[in-house]
């Protein structure tokens, strides 16, 4: 019962964090991604390879923030054993690993990634565009870990939204952390309703994570 209530609560405390994306994806997103799981899962193999790959270019460009560089290194070990398991899913249901997709939704975002400024400010600009890509990831899976009929899937999604909440919480703490609060703040705010248009102008895709 405790761990019942525990994980009630954390869900509880992860909504309102992920109530500051403005535009939940729409439902219709998650019939079509089932439909079409071999894609997703392929699909989702990449962003886990980006996610990790991000994550190391943040430590290598940035190696002189020490707390990037701390709160960073065991990301990329979380993100590569997703990318494992991800792996796995696919091995075990006979589906072949695909060539790398075109991903629009990050593209999207990164032309957002405000040039100039100091390294912090540079920094800040990359760890909120990661913290809106892991909050959007975190979303997406909580969808498929609800309405997906595959069991172990259901599971599997479950567990990794959990994960990237952490992930997402780490980027949005870093980026408090490394330059002032107040404009972190305001320009979190810039992203999100960003990011809102970026997810209202894509089209939505059953082959496609975001
Ligand atoms: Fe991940
Ligand atoms: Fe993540």
């Amino acid at each position: 019962m405790a761990i019942i209530r525990l994980i009630m609560s954390w869900e509880e405390s992860t909504k309102q964090k992920m109530l500051h994306l403005k535009l939940p994806t729409d439902p219709r997103w998650v019939n079509i991604a089932e439909m079409n799981i071999e894609d997703i899962l392929v699909d989702h193999a990449y962003c886990e390879q980006k996610a990790a790959s991000s994550c190391i270019s943040l430590i290598v460009n940035f190696y002189d923030f020490r707390e990037v560089v701390e709160v960073l290194t065991p990301v990329v070990a979380e993100e590569w054993g997703h990318f494992e398991r991800v792996m796995e899913h696919l091995k075990q249901r006979g589906y072949a690993f695909g060539k790398p997709r075109k991903d629009e939704y990050v593209i999207k975002l990164a032309e957002y990634l405000k040039k100039g400024g100091s390294r912090a400010q540079q920094l800040t600009e990359y760890l909120l565009m990661n913290a809106l890509i892991e909050a959007r990831s975190c979303e997406r899976f909580k969808l498929l870990s609800k309405h997906i009929a595959d069991e172990e899937l259901k599971k599997f999604y479950y567990e990794l939204m959990i994960s990237e909440a952490g992930h997402y919480v780490n980027f949005i703490e870093l980026a408090r952390k490394i330059y002032d609060m107040d404009k972190v703040n305001a320009r979190w705010k810039e992203w999100l309703a960003y990011e809102a248009e970026v997810l209202k102008n894509l089209e939505i895709r059953g082959d496609r994570m975001h």
